[in-house]
């Protein structure tokens, strides 16, 4: 069985006590999640380690970071490193969001490196590919995810790459209201499986979750969660809104 998880990425949203009242409404829901099922909120640098101490008496939510250095240490001013976040016992890491490689030019190659440092430093990641919106439209959208998996993750060895968690975003598809349908989303994901499965072997690859993220909310998830390649969800917009993430947790099953 692979493990299930829904993860919240605040991006640059919340001050400290929003964040901290946040999780303490998801908290208040009593939620129980079921075998192999997590809960993951990736909030910003600052909060980490508020957030790390308001979940740690509740089995199977962890913390994010949503970006981490591609370098281990040294004059890299504002930069945050995998250490440092091991250093704070953070749990995963969201690297490749389309954010960072497209307001930050975070190039594939940058991410393998990304990648590298945080699993030398234990922090899993959880690594974002997807199309944008003329890809879709030129149907080429396959090959350019499969690049994105060659050029970042595909160096790992197999011990390295059970730790990654995969998170499809279609570009088109963040923080637009419009969702892939279940359909478009399940045929990528057993695509990227079929490619981990050509990489790393069908074991590895029935084991790896893999993530939708792209205007997910409480009226679609369930739709997203039950397509048979669909382990989850990255959730922006609507995990800002504890009733609305809970509601998505919930639709795990
Ligand atoms: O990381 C989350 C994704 O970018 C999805 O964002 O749910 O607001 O579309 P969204």
């Amino acid at each position: 069985m692979r493990k299930k998880i829904v993860a919240g990425n605040w991006k640059m949203n919340l001050t400290l006590a929003q964040g901290e009242q946040l999780i303490n409404d998801i908290l208040q829901a009593g939620l129980k999640l079921g075998e192999g099922q997590e809960v993951v909120v990736a909030t910003p640098f600052p909060y980490l380690t508020k957030a790390k101490s308001l979940l740690k008496n509740y089995p199977g939510f962890f913390v994010a970071a949503q970006n981490c250095a591609s370098e281990k240490s040294g004059a890299y001013t504002g930069e945050v490193s995998a250490e440092m976040l091991q250093s704070i016992n953070v749990d995963y890491v969201i690297l490749g969001h389309s954010e960072r490689r497209e307001y930050f030019q975070e190039s594939n190659a940058i991410l393998a490196k990304k990648v590298d440092q945080a699993l030398a430093f234990g922090i899993k990641p959880i690594f974002c590919c997807g199309e944008p919106l003329n890809i879709r439209e030129a149907g080429t959208q396959n090959a350019f995810v499969a690049k994105q998996l060659e050029e970042s993750i595909f160096h790992l060895s197999a011990e390295e790459f059970k730790k990654i968690v995969i998170a499809y975003e279609p570009i088109w598809a963040i923080g637009t209201g419009l969702t892939a349908s279940s359909a478009q989303a399940q045929d990528m994901h057993a695509f990227i499986r079929s490619q981990v499965a050509a990489k790393y072997g069908n074991e590895i690859a029935l084991h790896t979750t893999i993530l939708y993220g792209g205007s997910a909310k409480p009226g679609n998830a369930a739709e997203l969660f039950a397509c048979p390649d669909v382990d989850g969800g990255l959730i922006g917009g609507a995990s800002l809104v504890a009733a609305d993430f809970v509601s998505i947790i919930q639709k795990l099953g």
